[in-house]
């Protein structure tokens, strides 16, 4: 389908269309330009200056959309309070950034109510985390609505860090997303943290060896030692890209390349025969800013996971309860 030049008009609406139907999803550029024209930017100050007294948030929120995305898909199901929500499950218990949302939420409310989801927002505000911490810029197409639906038990959809490859390939596989996808949406961890608890495994006697995790670069493993040492404080906090943990950028791979990843999975696309040659291709100097608009792809379609568009799902009153 091509747009043939007419009117503008008539061309511009071609666009659109052909965006629409690109995407496929429902989700459009620019869905909310007449229903509430300040709603991006309403956002993306939001996060601006809750990220200034609390630079954490930004990795934090792009976490939050990825398990948002891989449960129910992105329909801010993540966000629900409540017993047993998606929220109070093991892997989401560490997610951070809810008051970011909250106050988006309360000013958007105030400008036009009743007419931005909090899905939306959280997509949104996943991308303004990476333009802050100097990463790429992406048009994010909006129109997705809320979920009725959050539930604890769906949170095994989710990948954990002691997945093989071969699952973690598959769980993503299950959303529609290819083995490059992996690559390089897992390349999110060019920020921010991890705890000792989550890695302190592979220092010391790694699947019963009796010695360390084989893949760490032996210069590497005494500095991780010191952080993190034997029955030491599981929850102290080390930075995923060494070196470049506030930095939005390809070293994560080549940390990976040299031995330096901190988790286990993260490694393992170094070890992985399917991964290595997207991460190579990451690292190598000619396509180095690739990574960077790569990941802008990548999470314009994990953020089309299994959207609610239409009459689907609700506009949410506040983004903790269903309405
Ligand atoms: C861990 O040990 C098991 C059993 O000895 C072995 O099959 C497996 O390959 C080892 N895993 C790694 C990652 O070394
Ligand atoms: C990572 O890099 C910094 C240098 O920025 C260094 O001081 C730190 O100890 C390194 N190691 C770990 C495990 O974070």
């Amino acid at each position: 389908m091509g747009c043939s030049i007419q009117t503008p008009i008539v061309f511009f609406l071609c666009l659109a269309m052909v965006t629409t139907l690109a995407l496929g999803q429902g989700t459009r550029v620019g869905f909310y330009s007449g229903s509430c024209p300040r709603a991006e930017s309403i956002v993306q100050s939001t996060v601006n200056s809750h990220f200034k007294s609390d630079p954490t948030v930004a990795p934090g929120l792009l976490r939050m959309h990825f398990h948002d995305c891989f449960v129910q898909g992105c329909d801010a199901s993540i966000l629900i309070d409540g017993p047993s929500t998606e929220k109070t499950a093991g892997p989401n218990l560490l997610l951070r950034g809810y008051e970011v949302i909250d106050d988006a939420k309360t000013q958007l409310e105030a400008a036009c109510p009743g007419v931005v989801s909090c899905a939306d927002i959280l997509a949104l505000a996943a991308r303004d985390s990476v333009v802050l911490t100097n990463g790429i810029n992406w048009v994010v197409p909006t129109g997705r609505r809320d979920g009725t639906v959050s539930l604890a038990s769906d949170a095994s959809n989710l990948p954990s860090f002691t997945d093989s490859m071969d699952v973690q390939k598959k769980k993503f596989a299950d959303k529609g997303l290819n083995t490059q996808d992996l690559v390089t949406l897992v390349g999110g961890h060019t920020i921010g943290t991890t705890a000792c608890q989550f890695f302190s495994y592979r220092l010391y006697n790694y699947n019963s060896t009796g010695a360390a995790d084989p893949s760490i670069d032996p210069a590497f493993l005494p500095q991780l030692q010191a952080l993190c040492p034997q029955d030491g404080d599981g929850t102290k906090r080390v930075g995923l890209d060494n070196g470049s943990a506030n930095k939005f950028d390809a070293s994560f791979f080549t940390n990976l390349r040299n031995g330096r990843g901190i988790l286990e999975s993260d490694q393992k696309l170094w070890t992985d025969a399917s991964t290595k040659p997207f991460v190579q291709r990451y690292v190598g100097g000619l396509l180095g800013s690739s990574f960077n608009s790569e990941f802008g792809k990548a999470m314009v379609k994990m953020s089309n996971v299994e959207v609610k568009t239409g009459t689907n799902g609700e506009i949410r009153k506040v983004c903790s309860a269903i309405n």
